[in-house]
């Protein structure tokens, strides 16, 4: 955070040096549904997330083909039943200064089909609400109104896409000569070489580059060429520098600067796995929608800090933006903590998945978007892979699938200055997206879920790497167990589904199989499990009142589910994972069987029930879930405490937990985290031990203190209908997130009986 913040006054006080050439960001919009009622609004804006859950919402009679539904069902809460469907209207005023002779808005994402008008003429129009894209104004001195009308059509998404100008818009000014949007292009071919190239506006006389490690020069260059001793960046050392590039008139003028971070690493794919500046890895994914939960879809860096930090404790070390092109915000984040970006496309071709996604314009608008994907994206070291698509129904025809996927990854290509940066899609239909020759085209043979078919995929593929490209799919709510604990795909639709982990889809597969397909093939580069966090929309496979997803691995109050330490215990190296469950609380189980499992890196271990050891238990082959878990199945259930002592391989005592059983709810506890700007309030409900009361569902209400405002709240329950914006909301077995905004610390909470 420090690094940031220096870079952040190191940025300031270059610009103050640009005699011309200015870029900021524009936040102060007014939005209207109807252009009659305006309300002043901070962008990133979504105007749907305040709204109130209502199943009349993108209500679809639909069938899901790649669910392998037989026919059309009525479907509710597939887009999150919030009112993110039909028009909106935004405007602003910008200010072109008196010698300016360009200007331009960059929207980094809009969501959806924005037409923009400057002064009532129509300027510009991009369809993707994903895509970035920049609109040139005509550069007239004085005050131009800006106006946006955006649609968003009903059935145009599988999951929440959230609605508005809900990414960053930036105002671009400048004189004759200045610097291309996008248009500084680093490549570090080597582990001690930068090799820039400057796109302009206008002829500049000369440029210049000047590298800064923090606020010191290290280097100045001009030409495109630099060689120097550079730390390598990587997701244990994200190690950033600053290059900024200077452009120059025949007098000497400076005319326009750019400022951009970068970082050194090398990255290549062979027949031997991924490299990382030298190094084997395989990648440690998470899947993210890009909604953030509470805050909905509008992009917050603060919030996306949270999400990356949960995931690199939990081990991640890579995240897929599934599915589509990342926001700037995402990519700056990621370069920052350290995490690896395979930065995707489209979730559709040409052939639809919804009655009116992205298909309607892919024809005319994938180069548009794959182009711009590109010059985005290029100079963020995290960015290590690209993905032209996600489950693409083309995937089966042996005439456009190949092609289109060659066409793609050619335009990738001639964009991307890294030749090492290679490009996967999703593949789900197996066998036929090998027979169709998509499989073999790929640089990156990448497949989702679909275990049995990885070897077939590799033996027909010359790249001899497959990638895990969307594994997992388990489905669980937070704190709710089923009995008896049973493996199934069958979709028990209790609302819930289990947390013990033994719950899938008819496509997906539990976290052990991935494990074991990861640990036992050494040409499987790594996999990205769907999903890190529940999302809003998708809430597969239970009904309404079901309106967010089941498969995250952290719930959508940013509080990590059971698997969380599965993943755990297998992807942190550095660090004991300990974890038992379920929880200790079952008043109408006393004599019955409460299985107990334990997640962690220890190879075995053994419990006990109230002092009385249930036996030991070793980590071994004999069936599909005692390979990663330790598991007793036939405890029987009395009140009082349960403990496990973990063992290492060598029989040494790594650590033990305990979990007691709950008295009635007491009190609240707070537990705090700051980042950035916002503050996160976890709390949870505990007895007068301080133990977590499991089962409580008190209502909590918040106030913020001096210096805060309260943003929104959200407890991780799919089910729960209650607003996500109201400072009061009730717990989900025992906990809840409050999202507050400030500097300030104090925040007032109160638990209703
Ligand atoms: C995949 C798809 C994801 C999500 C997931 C749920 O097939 O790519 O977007 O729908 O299934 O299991």
């Amino acid at each position: 955070m420090q690094t940031f913040k220096v870079l952040s006054v190191a940025l300031l006080s270059f610009l103050a040096l640009s005699v011309r050439a200015e870029k900021r960001l524009l936040s102060s919009w007014e939005f209207s549904h109807d252009k009659k009622s305006w309300t002043k609004v901070t962008v990133p804006h979504d105007w749907a997330i305040s709204g109130e859950f209502d199943p009349f919402y993108d209500r679809q009679v639909v069938r899901i083909i790649q669910d392998g539904e037989k026919e059309a069902t009525k479907k509710e809460g597939r887009t999150g039943a919030l009112p993110w469907v039909g028009k909106g209207y935004y405007r602003t005023v910008v200010e072109i200064p008196k010698d300016a002779k360009f200007a331009s808005l960059v929207f980094d994402g809009v969501m959806a089909e924005p037409q923009v008008f400057c002064d009532g003429k129509k300027v510009g129009e991009w369809k993707y609400g994903y895509g970035s894209f920049e609109v040139e104004l005509l550069a007239e001195a004085g005050s131009h109104l800006i106006e946006l009308e955006l649609l968003n059509r009903p059935q145009s998404s599988r999951w929440y896409p959230g609605s508005g100008i809900y990414r960053e818009v930036e105002f671009i000014t400048g004189g004759e000569i200045g610097i291309e949007n996008w248009g500084v292009i680093i490549h570090t071919p080597t582990k001690d070489e930068l090799v820039v190239k400057t796109e302009c506006r206008g002829k500049p006389f000369k440029t210049v580059h000047t590298i800064l490690d923090g606020m010191k020069e290290i280097g100045k260059f001009e030409g495109e060429r630099f060689k120097g001793d550079f730390e390598l960046w990587s997701p244990e050392n994200p190690k950033l520098y600053t290059l900024k590039t200077e452009v120059f008139d025949k007098d000497l003028k400076l005319c326009d600067t750019s400022i951009n971070r970068f970082g050194v690493r090398t990255i290549k794919y062979s027949k031997d796995g991924f490299f990382l500046n030298g190094k084997k890895r395989k990648f440690k994914g998470v899947c993210l929608h890009h909604d953030l939960g509470a805050l909905g879809a509008a992009f917050d860096r603060d919030a996306f800090r949270r999400q990356v930090a949960i995931m690199k404790e939990m081990g991640a070390d890579s995240i897929r933006t599934s599915h589509n092109i990342p926001s700037k915000g995402q990519l700056e984040v990621c370069d920052e903590m350290g995490m690896m970006v395979m930065a995707e496309a489209f979730d559709s071709w040409a052939e639809p998945k919804c009655k009116n996604g992205y298909s309607l314009f892919f024809n005319e608008w994938w180069e548009r978007d794959i182009a711009n994907m590109v010059r985005k994206c290029r100079n963020h070291p995290s960015v290590v892979m690209w993905s032209i698509g996600n489950e693409i129904p083309e995937q089966i025809d042996s005439v456009k699938g190949p092609n289109l996927s060659m066409a793609m990854q050619r335009k990738i290509r001639s964009l991307d200055p890294d030749p090492e940066r290679k490009c996967t899609q999703g593949c789900d239909r197996m066998p036929a997206a090998i027979e169709s020759g998509v499989n073999r085209v790929m640089e990156i043979p990448g497949v989702t879920y679909r275990l049995p078919y990885y070897k077939a995929m590799y033996d027909d593929t010359p790249a001899k790497i497959v990638l895990g490209a969307e594994t997992a799919s388990t489905i669980s709510s937070r704190g709710e167990y089923f009995f008896p604990v049973i493996e199934t795909n069958a979709w028990l639709r209790h609302g819930h589904s289990s947390s013990y982990d033994t719950e899938w889809c008819w496509w997906s597969n539990l976290p052990d199989d991935d494990f074991a397909m990861q640990d036992d093939n050494n040409w499987v580069i790594g996999q990205f499990v769907w999903t890190g966090f529940d999302y809003l929309g998708e809430p597969t496979p239970h009904p309404w009142p079901a309106h967010s997803s089941y498969f995250g691995i952290v719930d959508l109050a940013g509080i990590p589910k059971d698997r969380y330490y599965l993943y755990r215990s297998q992807w942190r190296k550095d660090s004991d994972t300990i974890h038992l469950l379920p929880h200790w609380t079952w008043p109408e189980r006393i004599g019955k069987v409460v299985p107990v499992y334990c997640y962690t890196n220890g190879e075995s271990g053994e419990l006990f029930v109230n002092g009385k050891s249930q036996g030991i238990r070793k980590k071994d082959n004999s069936s599909r879930l005692d390979r990663y878990r330790l598991r007793w199945n036939d405890v029987v259930y009395e009140p009082g405490t349960i403990r496990v002592v973990v063992y290492d391989k060598k029989g040494a005592v790594i650590g033990e937990k305990s979990i007691s059983t709950a008295l009635d709810p007491d009190r609240i506890e707070i537990r705090k985290e700051r980042f950035g700007n916002l503050l996160f309030a976890e709390i949870s409900i505990v007895d007068s031990f301080g133990n977590l009361c499991p089962r409580a569902a008190n209502k909590i209400k918040f106030r913020a203190g001096k210096d805060l405002v309260f943003k929104g709240v959200a407890n991780g329950n799919p089910l729960c209908l209650e607003n996500m914006t109201k400072p009061i909301m009730s717990a989900f077995n025992g906990k809840l997130t409050a999202i507050f905004e400030g500097s300030g610390t104090e925040i007032f909470v109160e638990m209703l009986k």
